[in-house]
């Protein structure tokens, strides 16, 4: 048994028997050895909490998080559908219980996001008789939208996704409302407004596929032109929705530097490694795809063999040497949830199949990528 593994099956028992104690003083010392720990002088390491885990108060995860997370990113609840699902209808439920719970632990609370073409109602597009918003009204509606959003958590929320996927795989502007509408100037009207309303929160341009040389030079280019024009962005998020094949750990590097030369910070904002078969040519993290359910595509319902494990072990070990190597540049590596069975990939873009992407299992236990990962700071 490796030493971090001893380590960690050490403090998890401790923890465990002190929480029955409520011991608060020591439960506290032995639930600060999560991975966080491990990694505290080299950036943050965060995960995605689901709105379930938030309403219903999900003591177990919960307290999984707490341990081993200092970064928390709402998985759905700050999105505008599940939100604001009508234009004078808010839902701040789950997103107030989200801020409450990273205030609590004392960790850096991402909010997830402002604009986006996804998970957005119609509605926001729509003119009162259901014909198209003008430009003037839409710039209105977004800036009302990060007023109240960002408003409401201003000085709470560290980092904002301020734009969310506004680029294509090819490297041109992705034809949403919000560009049809807007132009492409919606993207830095987006990040003036969200400095004005939290002027102290760190704001980011986040998107998937950025390993893609045309998607690269696009965002770099566009993100060396707000800074020109004074537009206020912080840093770029690197999606890292990758696969157990690619792309390659180069290209993620050659990002990191492209990024960190133009003078942004790099943010790791939604890392998961699929291990199931890709049934499409390209890697998409596009959250409209959608293909059918065939047995052939779903191999590991009774549990992922030995030697995809340790495949996947490999591969994690080989991205956080490269996230490692480059520590100065990377302020967070955050994973988009905590256990396989929470995971989005389990109905992306298959509904139903059975995935295994992150650090814990089914029943909450590190598994061996996580010890991998912990072995690497030994
Ligand atoms: C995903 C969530 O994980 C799912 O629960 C939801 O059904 C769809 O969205 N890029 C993003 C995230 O920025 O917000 C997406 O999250 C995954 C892709």
């Amino acid at each position: 048994m490796s030493i971090s593994r001893r380590v960690f099956l050490r403090n998890a028992a401790i923890a465990s028997t002190l929480l029955t104690i409520k011991n608060n003083a020591i439960a506290k010392a032995a639930e600060r050895t999560g991975i966080k720990d491990f990694y505290k002088d080299d950036f943050r390491i965060g995960t995605a909490i689901s709105t379930s885990t938030l309403l219903k108060n999900d003591e177990h995860m919960l307290g999984l998080i707490a341990r081993e997370f200092d970064a928390i990113t709402p998985e759905n609840c700050m999105k505008w559908e599940p939100i604001r699902p009508h234009d004078k209808e808010w839902d701040w439920a789950a997103a107030d219980k989200f801020v409450e719970f990273g205030q609590k632990n004392n960790m850096y609370i991402v909010g997830h996001n402002l604009v986006w073409h996804s998970q957005v109602p119609k509605e926001v597009f729509q003119n009162e008789s259901g014909g198209t918003i003008t430009k003037d009204a839409l710039t209105i509606k977004m800036q009302d939208h990060i007023a109240k959003l960002a408003g409401r958590y201003k000085g709470k929320i560290h980092a904002w996704d301020v734009v969310n996927e506004a680029v294509e795989d090819n490297g041109s502007w992705r034809k949403s409302q919000w560009y049809k509408i807007m132009g492409e100037d919606f993207i830095a009207k987006a990040f003036r407004m969200a400095h004005e309303v939290d002027p102290t929160a760190h704001l980011i341009y986040n998107d998937y596929n950025t390993e893609t040389p045309v998607k690269r030079d696009f965002i770099v280019g566009m993100v060396k032109k707000f800074k020109k024009q004074g537009v206020p962005i912080q840093g770029v998020g690197l999606q890292e929705h990758l696969s157990i094949d690619g792309p390659s750990v180069g290209e993620i590097e050659k990002t990191i530097l492209a990024l960190a030369n133009i003078g942004v910070r790099v943010h790791v904002t939604e890392l998961d490694v699929d291990v199931l078969p890709s049934v499409w040519n390209l890697p998409t993290a596009e959250v409209s795809t959608r293909f059918d359910y065939t047995p052939e595509r779903d191999p590991y319902i009774q549990g992922l063999p030995k030697q995809v494990e340790e495949k996947l072990a490999k591969r994690y070990e080989d991205i956080f040497k490269i996230y490692l190597k480059h520590r100065d540049k990377i302020d967070r590596v955050t994973l988009w949830g905590t256990t396989d069975g929470e995971t989005w990939l389990n109905d992306f873009p298959i509904k139903g199949r059975t995935n295994y992407p992150l650090l814990f299992d089914r029943g909450f236990q590190p598994k061996s990528v996580y010890f991998r990962l912990l072995d690497l700071k030994k």
